[in-house]
């Protein structure tokens, strides 16, 4: 990803997600996210998929053609699936995204390891290929789970749930960790225990209050933009924007962080 950040000049993720469509007129999302990405893709290093287009338009014959229309146009392509399951149905939605195409895939890390992440980490090592751990999501709800204390069964010290989480992407080799840029404060607590070895994914800019600039400032890597970008009059003309200011935003937090 970083090498795509750089070539691209962009660590703008597109989070490409249509409001719903009547299912008999689902085949019009193919055309309009065709054409979207016609506008933005020389704005961005990735597109984030989410169920918003998997369950309209399906794997192999659906969104595969526009991971394929992402590639081509030098972008990287995540699936945005939260994998939640055991390891043995887990192995199967990972061999299906990575067989589609998918470069990484989001997964939660409330199940755990054995028998949890474990499968998703082994396929994505054999293929080469990425997985990114939530740690602690943008919406306000977030404290009741990633925000909970909990013991740590290691040490049986008090820790937050996110931090336990953060700590788990640094072992796991994670590709990635999600903290919501509506928590700037949490970004800089995770980017402590992450460093540069994990980069930050960071959703929430604009349509949820997060601004590109605090989730920068406080340690992000790449910003995860919807709505702002999708339902903008022009959408192109908004990414370009926002990869600007995300672009300015970067060089002062590099001094500041540095
Ligand atoms: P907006 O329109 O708010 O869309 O820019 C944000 C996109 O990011 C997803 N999202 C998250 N994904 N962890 C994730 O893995 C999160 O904490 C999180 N918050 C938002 C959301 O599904 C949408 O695609």
């Amino acid at each position: 990803m970083a090498e795509t950040e750089k070539k691209k000049e962009s660590n703008i993720v597109l989070a490409l997600d249509f409001p719903f469509e009547k299912p008999e007129n689902r085949k019009n999302l193919f055309s309009r996210a065709e054409r979207l990405l016609g506008d933005v893709h020389p704005y961005l290093c990735a597109v984030k998929f989410n169920h918003h287009l998997v369950l309209p338009m399906g794997t192999f014959d659906g969104v595969h053609k526009l991971v394929k229309m992402a590639h081509d146009e030098g972008l990287m392509a995540i699936m945005d699936c939260k994998v939640n399951d055991i390891g043995s149905t887990n192995q199967v939605i990972a061999e299906y995204y990575y067989a589609a195409g998918f470069d990484a895939l989001i997964a939660n890390p409330f199940i755990g390891w054995e028998e949890g992440l474990k499968p998703i980490f082994d396929i994505a090592s054999r293929l080469h290929r990425g997985v990114i751990l939530l740690v602690y999501m943008s919406h306000k709800a977030a404290e009741e789970g990633y925000g909970q204390t909990i013991f740590d069964p290691e040490t049986g010290e008090k820790l937050s749930q996110y931090v336990s989480f953060a700590k788990k992407a640094l072992k796991y080799n994670a590709d990635g960790a999600v903290v919501g840029a509506t928590y700037p404060e949490k970004i800089r607590e995770v980017h402590e225990i992450l460093g540069e070895k994990v980069p930050i994914y960071s959703p929430g800019i604009g349509a949820q209050g997060g601004t590109a600039q605090a989730a920068l400032m406080a340690g992000a890597t790449y910003l995860i933009v919807g709505r702002e970008i999708m339902l903008a009059e022009n959408p192109g003309e908004t990414a370009k924007k926002t990869r600007d200011s995300a672009k300015s935003a970067k060089r002062s937090s590099l001094t500041h962080l540095s």
